[in-house]
């Protein structure tokens, strides 16, 4: 199987995807020192470039991958339907996109207002960590997968895992997520 990781961040699931025994598999992020900590991760076992998705993603052939993740990425993007597009480009034609991203419910809950709003945020979490991302409902995410060219095959809301229990349960945030939505997750097929 050949895999992409857009925004891999750290390099784990560019790792794990090579553990588990993928074929080839390319990572890519924004930041040139997430490339370099997935880089040193993962040795010369993948291709790990620094690479913007606010353009195209011009160095990756059509149809050159079964499988693309994009983790915990999408919030950040302007321009998240040219961002998949590039993704659909870049699949095979039975490949599939996996996202993941902030439950809708969960930016609304925290923020207030109208849950229907689109709007980028600003906050500063953990006291120095300034973060951008956009706050929409469900459905606009679902209508940028489709203007995209994907086609909704599995949603999950994920929760914390019981294994975690023995190492998490002291973190508030293990108890909140698992009674509060925190994150939601697509597996996505070419329409
Ligand atoms: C929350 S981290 C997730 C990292 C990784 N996917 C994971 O789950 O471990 C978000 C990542 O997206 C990257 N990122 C943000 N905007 C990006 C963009 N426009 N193009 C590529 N990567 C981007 C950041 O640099 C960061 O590494």
């Amino acid at each position: 199987m050949r895999v992409l990781d857009a925004g891999c961040g750290p390099g784990f699931y560019v790792a794990e995807f090579l553990d588990r025994g993928a074929a080839e598999v390319v990572g890519f992020d924004a930041s040139p020192t997430m490339a370099e900590l997935a880089r040193q991760r993962v040795g010369s076992r993948a291709r790990v470039e620094c690479h913007d998705l606010a353009r195209p993603i011009d160095w990756l052939a059509d149809g050159s991958f079964d499988l693309a993740v994009m983790a915990l990425v999408i919030h950040h993007l302007d321009d998240r339907v040219g961002a998949l597009r590039e993704l659909n480009r870049v699949l095979a034609p039975d490949g599939a996109l996996v996202v993941s991203t902030h439950h809708p419910t969960n930016d609304w809950l925290r923020k207030g207002g109208s849950y229907f709003t689109v709007e980028r945020l600003e906050e500063v979490w953990k006291g120095s960590w300034h973060v951008r991302f956009w706050r929409m409902p469900l459905s606009v995410v679902c209508d940028e997968f489709r203007a995209a060219g994907f086609l909704i095959e599995r949603l999950v809301e994920p929760q914390p895992v019981l294994e975690a229990a023995g190492s998490h349960s002291a973190d508030p945030t293990f108890g909140e997520l698992q009674t509060t939505p925190g994150f939601i997750a697509f597996r996505l097929v070419k329409g």
